[in-house]
């Protein structure tokens, strides 16, 4: 067999680790997951209902256009139908772009530590993954990211706010950013916290994004909305985009129920913005506990937070494994570029409750 040399790099994507995994491992009967910064809740009761009732045809193929779906995202934003995306999750979005994109000795701008899957867009096409190096208060370092676009550069991504870290640009440092980037350069804002973002300029971006010809909005279902496990997610794309998109993507990428649940989802707007309040609460619950503690966290404008596990009474390196042990599983700094942190999702009170607690064991025992 001769694979493509360009995937011999590769580390296939590592998931948070299941729930009865865990239970199995240590011989526990209470786990809580707090991963992969998923929605803590089931989906709308709504959703529910209009994903059951869909589910007697899912012997027919889906509408591979997504009609309805792009048609309810059209009038949502104020766009026309032509100027909006759907995918298999944001993932298929941005393994899509880099099918439209990307050829050997491209180059791809965006920050690191980011969102993992960026990298391994290029690696697969033996394109060039750029990585420019947050600050050291995790910022974007944007001045770099613009003086690293070259000839080569055919797509930069910006993710914000960012993951793993957390922290939000201003949309006005995003707009004077791409202003920066050439115009025959793609750049893609990758939002998929965005609707826990609590700052003002939440929604600047739409128009920053409707006003420029080479910019995506990305933002997916699987967070706010409670859709992770139905893979569904949306751009904001100029037409040209969305065209080659189109041209790219597989005839029925987005499954029947996937669609059915998202339009039935973007219905209940007031719903969505209890979960987003639910949301903003729980994380600033979690990181004013965190901050009585003594610990370092990265303020988050996500349903995440990033916090130091240096100084506990197990070493740095074996702080998610002992976590795990006492049943909380979160993600582990080191495997995202950010030794000595780890990175919590928000849940419910009993969940964070739950994973103070067992990190509170943790705390070294002051000497009598
Ligand atoms: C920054 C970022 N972008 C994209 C995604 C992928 O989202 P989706 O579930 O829509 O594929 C994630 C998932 O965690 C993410 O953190």
């Amino acid at each position: 067999m001769r694979f493509l040399a360009a995937i011999e790099g590769i580390v296939p994507y590592t998931p948070g680790v299941p729930i009865e995994n865990v239970m199995r491992q240590y011989g526990l009967t209470e786990v809580v997951k707090l991963a992969s910064n998923e929605f803590p809740l089931p989906p709308l009761a709504e959703v529910k209902a209009a994903v059951m009732a869909a589910f007697d045809e899912v012997n027919r193929y889906p509408d591979g256009d997504c009609l309805d779906l792009r048609q309810a995202l059209a009038e949502l934003f104020g766009r026309r139908l032509e100027e909006i995306a759907v995918g298999n999750g944001m993932d298929d979005l941005l393994e899509l772009l880099g099918d439209a994109l990307l050829d050997h000795g491209d180059e791809v701008v965006f920050a690191d530590p980011s969102f993992m899957l960026y990298e391994d867009i290029c690696l697969r096409r033996d394109a060039k993954a750029v990585m420019i190096p947050l600050l050291p208060d995790f910022g974007h370092d944007l001045e770099a990211m613009a003086a690293a676009v070259t000839p080569r550069t055919k797509l930069v991504i910006v993710c914000n706010p960012n993951n793993p870290t957390g922290n939000y640009l201003p949309a006005a440092e995003v707009a004077a950013f791409v202003d920066k980037i050439p115009a025959d350069v793609l750049v893609v804002i990758d939002e998929a916290y965005n609707e826990f973002v609590s700052a003002d300029d939440r929604e600047d971006t739409q128009r920053l994004q409707a006003e420029r010809p080479n910019v995506c909005l990305f933002r997916t279902f699987s967070k706010a909305y409670g859709l992770a496990g139905l893979r569904v997610a949306y751009g904001l794309c100029p037409e040209v985009v969305r065209d080659a998109l189109d041209k790219v993507r597989q005839p029925f990428n987005v499954n029947r129920l996937a669609q059915v649940a998202a339009l039935e989802a973007l219905k209940h707007q007031d719903q969505i913005l209890e979960r987003r309040r639910l949301i903003i609460e729980m994380r600033e619950y979690l990181e004013s506990a965190l901050a009585s503690m003594g610990r370092a966290v990265v303020p988050s404008q996500t349903n995440f937070v990033l916090v130091s596990i240096e100084g506990l009474s197990v070493p740095q390196d074996k702080v998610c494994e002992a976590l795990m042990a006492l049943g909380v599983i979160v993600r582990d700094g080191n495997g995202l570029g950010c030794p000595g942190w780890a990175r919590v999702s928000t849940g419910t009170r009993e969940e964070m409750d739950f994973f103070l607690d067992r990190l509170r064991s943790l705390e070294p025992q002051a000497s009598s």
